[in-house]
Formats: structure tokens, sequence, C-alpha cells
């Protein structure tokens, strides 16, 4: 794979320490899915490096806690433009390792690039309430005070963004972050840290007396059994950001819980879209192809179920299949392409039983199914078609309430809104959402309190794609944690109530009389 190690090269990477010439001590080797060919060969990391990269980050923390949050925003900054100058290799990268199409590798690499840029403006906003005390010549407020270390947990699907996600607003509340990537993408991992170091080495406004400026990304690629549960038990980790299976988060959510620790969880989801008979189905079809078909359905917001109206379900199905016969499957790095590879043989597998399943419980495979995956079993990769399954209408298939990280979606026949939602919100997970419609009273209903229960709702667009400015995460089983824009940065600091006397006295508050 020359091309592969010219991109290494391009990133500065190539004669990364962590790369091993061929294995020896205990390695991973990253592949392709789109060839299934080996890229490179990493060294893992082991328990007493974990410890030491933990040790490293506390230490440089103390330090950097005493940079002011706008020149922590500079350097954030720096890393931003650093982003810039590499989009199109890191966006290479994850085209290679993770086998996003091009246009999606590049889009994740330019959300590192937006969180950053919001984490400058963030730097000279990290605002606290003030409170009018009722006591007399009293002064209350509150502020916000970095965390300490955080320990970030991250999945293949976005092995760069969800990274930044919260490295960039950690550094800005001046923290240091932990870092494990998933194992199936650890160079996307290695290049995306070296950009941060890199800059960390280079800039000159942070040069603390001890401990090294790089560790502020702090990075350990290893095993759970070594590494990972060990990070999420260790008390000087105060906040695990989690991202994966709703299985993983109830593990870690139930370690960090025991220790009293901070666990922000973002996991699955099984995202639906409701179609009304007077939306735009122009809108309609883009979005759904975008969100189901994107990705190979391997984003956290992926479609995974469309519960449309049974006025216009036989026409919309009709038109889907259509469109799926015309998506071009295939090479990732190619620019017409649509849909690249599953990430690796187990997720064709887990993909082959849904769909057996589902025809098992009463559903019917509208194109894709079976054979959509057998005819490309003898090529090299992991491809496949993407699947339209009809539901049988009044039923809910048990298959339908998980989430298969595959391209298959659903479709559900429906009376009315109200059974739209019954559906809607009847599944474990609660990420994201969306309604197509042109009646403001439908749209509305469908953003109160009695319509979605996702920590995502949209109306006319997607449930997928969404922008970093706001807080992204879900309820129920997704684990109720928000990571990115709005108020995000909260989850990274801690919060102090201060109240300041300055007056004479000593009045108490609720009027108590102590010994007057
Ligand atoms: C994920 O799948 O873990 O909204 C994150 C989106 C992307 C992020 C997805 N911006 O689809």
């Amino acid at each position: 794979m020359q091309n592969a190690k010219d991109l290494l090269k391009r990133l500065g990477i190539d004669r990364h320490p962590r790369l091993l010439p061929c294995g020896g001590a205990d390695s991973i080797t990253s592949e392709c899915p789109a060839t299934g060919e080996p890229i490179a060969t990493v060294r893992l990391d082991t328990a007493a490096e974990l410890e030491a990269a933990i040790v490293r980050c506390v230490a440089v923390q103390k330090a950097w806690r005493m940079l002011p949050a706008p020149q922590r925003g500079e350097i954030v900054r720096q890393i931003g433009e650093e982003f810039r100058k590499h989009k199109n290799d890191l966006g290479e990268l994850v085209t290679l390792e993770a086998g996003k199409i091009r246009a999606e590798g590049l889009g994740e690499i330019q959300e590192c690039i937006d969180i950053a840029d919001f984490s400058v403006g963030l730097s000279r906003q990290l605002y606290g309430n003030s409170m009018h005390s009722e006591r007399p010549s009293h002064r209350m407020f509150e502020q916000w005070h970095p965390l300490g270390t955080i320990g970030c947990i991250t999945a293949f699907n976005f092995p760069a963004a969800v990274w930044a996600w919260n490295s960039m607003l950690a550094a800005t509340c001046g923290n240091s972050t932990l870092w494990k990537p998933s194992l199936i993408t650890p160079l996307v991992a290695i290049a995306c840290n070296e950009v941060a170091q890199r800059v960390m080495q280079t800039q000159t406004i942070f040069r603390p007396a001890y401990g090294d400026p790089r560790d502020v990304f702090g990075l350990v690629i290893g095993r759970d059994s070594e590494v990972g549960e060990r990070m999420v038990a260790d008390r000087r980790l105060p906040l695990i950001s989690a991202t994966g299976s709703c299985r993983m988060g109830r593990k870690v959510g139930q370690v960090v819980a025991g220790r009293l620790g901070r666990a922000l969880l973002e996991l699955g989801g099984n995202n639906a879209i409701i179609v009304m008979p007077d939306a735009d189905m122009k809108l309609v079809e883009r979005a759904v192809v975008f969100g189901a078909v994107g990705t190979a359905g391997q984003r956290c917001t992926s479609t995974r179920r469309l519960i449309v109206h049974e006025s216009i379900v036989e026409k919309l199905t009709e038109k889907l299949t259509h469109l799926y016969a015309s998506i071009k499957i295939g090479d990732p790095m190619d620019e017409s392409t649509l849909m690249g590879p599953l990430i690796h043989a187990e997720t064709k597998n887990a993909m082959k039983g849904a769909i057996e399943q589902a025809v098992a419980q009463g559903c019917h495979v509208k194109c894709g199914g079976l054979p959509g995956l057998s005819k490309y079993d003898n090529r090299p990769g992991y491809f496949c078609e993407p699947t339209i399954i009809s539901v049988p209408k009044g039923v809910v298939p048990a298959i339908c309430r998980d989430e298969t990280f595959a391209p298959i979606l659903y479709i559900f026949s429906v009376k009315d809104f109200e059974e739209a939602m019954e559906i809607h919100n009847g599944v474990d997970q609660g990420l994201s959402s969306a309604i197509f419609t042109d009646s403001v009273r439908t749209a509305e209903r469908f953003l109160s309190h009695q319509g979605s229960d996702c920590g995502i709702a949209n109306v006319n667009l997607g449930t997928s794609g969404a922008e970093i400015g706001g807080a992204f995460g879900g309820e129920k089983d997704t684990g109720g944690g928000r990571e990115s824009g709005s108020d995000s940065w909260k989850q990274y600091m801690r919060r102090q109530t201060c109240t300041v006397n300055w007056g004479t006295d000593l009045p108490l508050a609720q009027g108590i009389r102590f010994g007057d």
C-alpha cells in the first residue's frame, strides 16, 4: 500500500514510535475496510503505560489550568489552523481506515475545525451567573473551574470528530484529556493527536515549569482489559466521556457511578423519520438516503426507521427502492461513490442476522437483503447493498428495537400522527428524530413535550449530520450525555457557588437567629 505509506508520511506519522515494522510487542494491525489490506501495525499500551500517561496528564493540567482561558483559546485556535492545513490528508486517512467516502472523511475533519473555532469563542465566555443575596451587604455568584484530566473513549465511526468535541472543549476549560480511541482506527487517532501535540510543542504561550505541554492531549491505545477498564475505574479521571454501544455505556456508567465520578455517555440510537402526507417528498427522499445509506448506516444518528402515513407509504417505498438501486457502492476514495464498506466482517454478519430475524418476524425485504450481502462475499472488503425492509401493519417486530450498525431501513405504515408517535417513542434509545410535514401544527406537536422523546428533533431535515453548535446526545438508553456545542462545556468544569460578605455584620440566611 504505497499510497497509505505516502499518506502517513505527509501526516508526519510514518516513523511514529507507536508504529511497528512488524508484530512483536502486543500490537494490532489497522486494516482498510475497503480492501481488507493491512495499513500499519500499532504497538498497544500496557497498564504501566496507562499509569504513566495519567500521571503526565494530571501533572501538566495543574499548570494548564493557571493559563487564562482566552490564552488557552488562542492555543486551541492554532490547533484548529493546523487541522485546516491537514484537512485533506486527515480526511483521506479517515476514508482509508474507517471506510467513509471522501466527502464524509473531509466532513469529519471539518467538525474538528468547527469545534476548535467554537472553543476559541467560548474561551472568553465561560460565564457564571450572579444572584442577589437575601442577606444585606453580601454578593453571591457562581464560577466555573476546570475539572482535571478527562478520560475520553471513542468509537471507530467518528474516529476524529468525537475526540475533538471533547478535547477542544476540555482544553479550553483548563483540562487535559487522555484519549483512548477505538482499536479499529488507531492511525486516525495517532495523526489527529499528533496535530494537537505538534501545536502544543511549538506554541510559545504555555511553557510550564514542570510537565510537558503535549500531555494536555494525552493518548493511550490499548485493550479494554489492559487499559479501558482501568481508565474507567480511575479516580484521577473525574469525567469519563464515552461513545459507543448501549452495552458498553451501561458498564462504564456503573463503574463511574460506583466511584461517584461523572460520566458523559453518547450511546446507541434507533433514529426515525416520520413522513406525513403533506411532506415535501423531494426533501424526504434526499434526507432518507443520506440518513440511512450515508456512512453505510454506521452513524449513531443514522436513520433506522421510517414511519410513513399509510396514504403515501407504497409510493415512497417504491421510490426509495428505485433510488437505492442507483446508489454507487464501492471504493470510498472514488469521488462518485456514495456508499463505502462496512467496518469489518462481524458487521456484515450482524447485518445478515438482523435481516434473517426481520424476515422470521414477518417483515418483507424490498431491496438489498441477503443477496445484497452475498453479492460481495468473494470480493475484498466488507461491502453490502443497503437494505429496505417493510414492516407489516400494526406490529413492531423485536428486531426493529435493536440498533444494528448497518444500512438497514425499516418502513412502518401508520394511520395518523398519534400512531406514528407511539412507534417513534416506543424504543429504548432516544438520540435523533425527524418529521417531514408542511403543517405548523404537526411540526410543533412533534417538538412539544408530547412529541419526540429524543435529544435531537428536526423538522424537514433528516436525523443525521448535526452541526457542532448544538448540544449532541440523547435520552433513555442513549445515555443522557451532551457533547459539542451549546452549554455542553459545563460538563467539563465544576461549578462553585460563592458568597462574599462585604458588611460588618454576620446575618444568617433564612432569617435564622442564633444567639442574637
Ligand atoms: C456519531 O455517530 O457518533 O450528527 C456522531 C452526526 C454527526 C455526528 C455523529 N455530526 O451525524
